[in-house]
Parts: C-alpha cells; sequence; structure tokens
C-alpha cells in the first residue's frame, strides 16, 4: 500500500514563540510554554505546528536575526526544553517544523564578528557580501539596493586599523548581514545546521527568505522602488535567480536520507518565498526540490468572488503542473490578521509593512471577523496544506501599538513612518481575568495587549458553541474526518457571480459575497457555517457555509 505523505494535507499551525505562552513570568513567551499549551493544539485538531526562530539572537528582527544557529536563545530555554516540547508533541501526534534563516545572520554571529576583524578579501569576509564603495574614498554603496525595511541595503564598516572601509550587504536590517552562497563554507554550514535539527528529529523546516539567498552576478542596480503590494520580486537581481534551485535540489536530498521506508515520517521543506508570477513559484516545488511553498497569491486576493476562484484556480492548476499540493494561508507574523485585513476599507496587503497607528482610520471589527471566518470556511476546505497563525483561531484582531512600544526594526528604519508588524505579534490571551489575560505569570506582556483581547480570550471561548474557536474545531475535524485535504475540487455553476460554489471529495461549499441573501436548496444538510444560523435560513452575505452533497 502505498503512504500519502502527511505534508500533503496538513494543516500546520505557527506559533510565534515570543507571542505564544509565557511560562516564567518574564512577559516573554518561551518553549516551556509551548510544552505546557500543546495540548490545546491537538485538541484544535492541527497535525502540527511550525515555530518562528527561538534561536540565539540579539532579536533586533524578532529572533530572525540568528546569532547561533544551533542553539536556543535564553529567554525562550535551552536545547533540552526542546527536546521535552519535541517529544511531547510527538506522544500528542504533533510534529514540529522550525524555521531555519540561511539568507543571513545576525551580526553578532562569530562568523560576522570574524569578519569585521579580518581584512579585505579574507575568508572570513567571504562569507558574507562585502564590497568596496563606489566614488571618491568608496563612500558611495556598491549598488542602490534598498533594505526591505527601508533605507540602503548596504553599511560601511570602520576597518580594524580605524580606517573608514567597506559596505556589507543586508537586504532586511543592518543586524542581519547577508550571506555569500557563492561560497562552498557557506553552502556546508547550512547544510550541517539541517543535520543538526533533523538529527533532533525535526519534522521539517519553514524555509525564511528562499528567494534571497543567490543574488544576480556582478550585483547590478534593482529598479527601485520596489512595490510591496504586488509584483514584489519580479526580475530584481537580489530575488528568485535562478541558482536558488539547486540549493534545495541538494537540501531535498539531504532529507530525503532521514526518511524511513515504509513509514510516513518525511521530513519537510517548505520556501517562503515571496515571488511573481505563480509558475515562478511553482518552480521551487518541483519533484526533486521542495515540498511546499507558501501561497501568498491566496493571502494577498481582496475579497471578492471572482477573484478569488481565479486565485484558487491558477494556485491548484501550478501545483498540480509539479505534482506538488497546494498550499493555503490567510495570516502569518508579517501581514496584519485576517480579522482586520478583511474588515478594512481597502484590502490591499502591504508584506511586512502594515499596522494601525491609533490615528489610523481604524478596520470594522465586526465584519473584518465575519469575513475572516467566512475566509477561513473557505481556505480550510481546500485540498492541499494549510496553515494558520496562532490566534486566528480565536478571532484576534491585529492590536494597535502604541509609538513608544513598537520592536519591528521597520518602525526606526522608515524613519517611523511605518509601524511594521507588531500588530499581529501581540501575545495571545488565554484567561480572561488573568494578569496579561493568561500569557504568563508576569503583570505584562513585551508587547501591551489591547483590552479588546480579554473577551477574546481562550477560556472564553473553549466551551461555547459557535465561538471562532469552536467554528475552527469543527472545520478542521470535518475536514480531517472527510479527508478533504486530499480530495479533488469541482467548481458548481448556477450561482450569482459574488458566490463561490465548489465541491471537495464529500463537501458543497457556498460562500456569498454579495449583498444578497442566497436561499438554501431544500433538504440540505448543512455540515459547517460561519455563522450561527436557523435551520434553513438563507447564507447571508459573507458567510460560508459547508453542505453535504
Ligand atoms: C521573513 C520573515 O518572515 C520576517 O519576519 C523576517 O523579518 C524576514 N524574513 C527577514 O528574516
Amino acid at each position: 500500500m502505498t503512504i500519502t505523505p502527511w505534508w500533503r494535507d496538513a494543516v500546520v499551525y505557527q506559533i510565534y514563540p515570543r507571542s505564544f505562552a509565557d511560562s516564567d513570568g518574564d512577559g516573554i513567551g518561551d518553549l516551556a510554554g509551548i510544552t505546557a499549551r500543546l495540548s490545546y493544539l491537538a485538541e484544535l485538531g492541527v497535525d502540527a505546528v511550525w515555530l518562528s526562530p527561538f534561536y540565539t539572537s540579539p532579536q533586533r528582527d524578532g529572533g530572525y536575526d540568528v546569532a547561533d544557529h544551533r542553539a536556543v536563545d535564553p529567554s525562550y530555554g535551552d536545547l533540552l526544553a526542546f527536546d521535552v516540547m519535541l517529544e511531547q508533541a510527538h506522544d500528542l501526534g504533533l510534529r514540529v517544523i522550525v524555521d531555519i534563516v540561511p539568507n543571513h545572520s545576525s551580526d553578532e554571529h562569530t562568523w560576522f564578528r570574524d569578519a569585521l576583524a579580518a581584512s579585505p578579501g579574507s575568508p572570513e569576509r567571504a562569507r558574507y557580501v562585502f564590497r568596496d564603495g563606489r566614488g571618491d574614498n568608496g563612500v558611495i554603496p556598491p549598488n542602490n539596493w534598498e533594505s526591505w525595511f527601508g533605507g540602503p541595503a548596504w553599511t560601511r564598516i570602520t576597518e580594524p586599523d580605524g580606517s573608514p572601509g567597506q559596505w556589507y550587504l543586508h537586504l532586511f536590517d543592518t543586524s542581519q548581514p547577508d550571506f555569500d552562497w557563492t561560497n562552498p563554507e557557506v553552502r556546508e554550514e547550512m547544510e550541517s545546521v539541517l543535520r543538526f535539527w533533523l538529527d533532533r528529529e525535526v519534522d521539517g523546516f519553514r524555509i525564511d527568505v528562499a528567494h534571497g539567498l543567490v543574488k544576480a552576478d556582478g550585483l547590478p542596480d534593482a529598479d527601485l522602488p520596489y512595490d510591496q503590494t504586488r509584483d514584489i520580486t519580479a526580475s530584481q537581481p537580489m530575488w528568485d535567480q535562478p541558482g536558488v534551485h539547486e540549493i534545495y535540489r541538494s537540501w531535498r536530498q539531504l532529507v530525503d536520507s532521514y526518511a524511513v521506508r515504509g513509514e510516513d515520517r518525511d521530513r519537510l521543506l517548505c520556501a517562503e518565498a515571496w515571488v511573481e508570477p505563480p509558475e515562478a513559484l511553482a518552480r521551487y516545488v518541483r519533484r526533486d526540490e521542495l515540498h511546499q511553498s507558501f501561497n501568498f497569491h491566496f493571502l494577498m486576493t481582496p475579497w471578492n468572488a471572482e477573484a478569488l476562484r481565479h486565485s484558487v484556480s491558477e494556485s491548484l492548476a501550478q501545483a498540480e503542473s509539479v505534482g506538488a499540493p497546494q498550499t493555503w494561508v490567510l495570516s502569518n507574523h508579517d501581514v496584519m490578521r485576517h480579522a482586520s485585513r478583511l474588515g478594512r476599507r481597502d484590502a490591499t496587503v502591504r508584506v511586512n509593512t502594515d499596522g494601525v497607528g491609533p490615528d489610523d482610520e481604524q478596520p470594522d471589527a465586526e465584519l473584518g471577523l465575519r469575513r475572516a471566518r467566512a475566509a477561513t470556511a473557505v481556505m480550510l476546505a481546500l485540498p492541499g496544506s494549510a496553515y494558520l497563525y496562532q490566534g486566528e483561531e480565536l478571532g484576534l484582531p491585529d492590536a494597535v501599538v502604541p509609538d513608544e512600544a513598537i520592536r519591528d526594526p521597520t518602525w526606526e528604519r522608515s524613519g517611523r513612518s511605518v509601524r511594521g508588524r507588531d500588530g499581529c505579534r501581540v501575545p495571545i490571551p488565554w484567561e480572561r481575568g488573568a494578569p496579561s489575560y493568561g500569557f504568563g505569570p508576569g503583570s505584562s506582556a513585551w508587547l501591551p495587549q489591547p483590552p479588546s483581547y480579554s473577551a477574546l480570550a481562550v477560556d472564553q471561548q473553549r466551551t461555547v458553541t459557535g465561538s471562532t474557536l469552536d467554528f475552527y474545531k469543527t472545520l478542521l475535524s470535518l475536514r480531517r474526518e472527510l479527508r478533504l485535504g486530499v480530495s479533488t475540487l469541482a467548481w458548481t455553476d448556477g450561482y450569482p457571480d459574488d458566490v463561490i460554489a465548489f465541491t471537495v471529495g464529500p463537501v458543497a461549499v457556498l460562500a456569498n459575497l454579495g449583498a444578497v441573501p442566497l436561499p438554501l436548496a431544500d433538504g440540505s444538510t448543512v455540515l459547517a457555517s460561519s455563522q450561527p444560523r436557523a435551520v434553513g435560513a438563507p447564507i447571508a452575505s459573507d458567510e460560508t457555509v459547508w453542505l453535504k452533497v
């Protein structure tokens, strides 16, 4: 009998460790906090968790600035705490995926410190992208690239002898120098990091900035400014260069060497690759490359039936063209939560830069949540694998983070004009009446939690029929039981244009994005609905129902 590998239809829950659960009261989430809450996730009904970085880091970019890829940051615990968490997750039937950040390190990484102490042209410098500047005395950066967080992508160093020195490349914060992937030593090091975590029995990796590792030869100027709403990577010399695929072919061989014959224990590789067009994304999941890549096209699709139908069809066709399962995602730690995004008048998604300030127009919370639930009910019916972001099962909106509390480097790098992503990273409310809403035993959390989170706390929803948490559990259990993730989708004709209608396995999905209620056919059996409903009631505006076929 052939096994359908677990990752083809897995629902993966993203944990942002800093904000999930704090066991020791320092206001920062940690591994022991995660361990204590694993049973909540098993009960929710997900198949796997993905942990954003918990490695040693000065936390200039929420841990995506890694100082030691093989060690746990003391604020999160230690390797023993990791092993305990992993073992307990496995005992509960949950797989664990960790983040690997191969494009850059922290400037506190030993390699970067060694590079600063060494001279131009040394093997230590060759691990990163150091170049001489242009113009008189090299005062102009080597090219015009901009950092994703704002400002130039180059920073000039002072040489050990005190003279003005070379420049180093950082596509993100100044504290995140890019590795030079043309250097075999970098490749060997990252493969060794993969093995380190595979040997500890992790079930896979989410690959940070998977499209950025290789830069165009000669580092030519880019077309500026970047458009952060669409086509963000098309034909830019730092993104999606052909050379990345060879790296992933070798990574695939590496993880495949850990497979156990006859056992469903594949180790997963999932790319974070913001690339355009969709065919470019499909290249990352060819049979000998990665297993999955995040479907950001779906996440970026506006709340519009025609656009969503097109996005789903195109996504499925692209994935099928290379034999990969499609993935679906609506929220993560880099974008405004979908409960807020879909409640905004302008629902455009800006990558890495969204954030609502106290003086900005506020999203309509009720409409946002209603649409978010309807969108989730579409997503969790789709064939393939789905990614959930912590707190979306509670219907959490983005929080308004006051200026003085903002930690996202985007804020300072943009001259305090772009708030960044802290709004979706605010710690999870577990108990209404407890300090920090039960996030931890301390009185506060590293980002302030808004009062609106108290009524959404886990203990307020856990036993309430029709709560968002209950709704997610229902969808996840039906999805698993009816094997929707490995079923085939067929569009259903005959509905108004603003209705999304399809069948998947034994389920008919109807999402009404129009203003006019849609009558339910006589004798319909409702399996799940995104809103509480009276028997036989029409499908309201911004409501999704799952019916028995
Ligand atoms: C993508 C990560 O998701 C984001 O949070 C981070 O800032 C950048 N990569 C840089 O590592």
